[in-house]
């Protein structure tokens, strides 16, 4: 393939009591490039993901992003490299309670010292895409599981980021709202040209992929391309 934009390499991971979730995985993504990665509950796929953003470390292996090791990175880099070139849409959401929908879509273009208005502009407009156009001034108690999904995905795209992460993001969605959640995915990966890892254990979300790796103790499954 073209250099890859993500590679991992030789990843191996346990969790706190010793028990092994995966040793030796190999995966790499060109720009541009949308994978799937499916699994059993409890297989580790949230773990990967967290450590392929940085968020959780290896106990051996590399992440290797646009040419740098995430380890070499240090905190603050690894930090940095989230806010500018990666977008999550974490399983559990974790959007802020405290601030409105708007508010929170536009957060990472805040982090980024982008011009409030512009902020708030594209916050709304993300809003709008993901069928809330009309909720930005609402705060999060206000909505269930499948519009604080909705509020986790717009943020994740607002700052057009090379990599988006998402956990398993159409798990709460009507499968109507699902597929425009995918073809969200699927018009901003060809846009920005960035590369998509979902997490999924749908067969419709899978079939939007370029292909599709299972994540299983045995390591991962399918991963032919990579
Ligand atoms: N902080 C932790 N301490 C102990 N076990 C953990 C911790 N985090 C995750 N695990 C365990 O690691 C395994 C993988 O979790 P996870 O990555 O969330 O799996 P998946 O997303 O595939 O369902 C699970 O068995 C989970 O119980
Ligand atoms: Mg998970």
């Amino acid at each position: 393939m073209t250099s890859p934009l993500l590679s991992i390499t030789s990843l191996s991971k346990s969790v706190p009591g010793g028990r092994v979730l995966f040793r030796g995985l190999d995966l790499a993504l060109a720009p541009g490039e949308f994978v799937a990665v499916t699994g059993e509950s409890g297989v580790g796929k949230s773990t990967l993901l967290n450590l392929v953003a940085g968020l959780d470390l290896p106990d051996s292996g590399t992440v290797t992003f646009d040419g740098v090791a995430l380890g070499d990175l240090g905190e603050d880099g690894r930090t940095r490299l989230r806010r500018d070139r990666i977008g999550f849409v974490f399983q559990a959401f974790h959007v802020l309670p405290h601030l409105s929908l708007a508010q929170n879509v536009s957060l990472p273009l805040m982090l980024q010292r982008r011009p409030a208005r512009e902020a708030a502009d594209q916050g709304r407009r993300m809003l709008d895409l993901v069928g809330l156009g009309d909720r930005g001034d609402d705060y999060p108690n206000q909505l269930s599981g499948g519009e604080l999904q909705r509020v986790a995905i717009a943020r994740a795209l607002v700052h057009r980021p090379a990599l988006i992460l998402a956990d398993e993001p159409t798990g709460n969605l009507d499968a109507e709202t699902a597929a425009r959640v995918l073809d969200l995915f699927a018009a901003h990966v060809r846009e920005a040209g960035a590369a998509t890892l979902l997490v999924t254990h749908s067969k419709v979300a899978a079939a939007c992929a370029d292909r599709t790796v299972k994540l299983t103790p045995a390591g991962l499954v399918g991963n032919d391309a990579g």
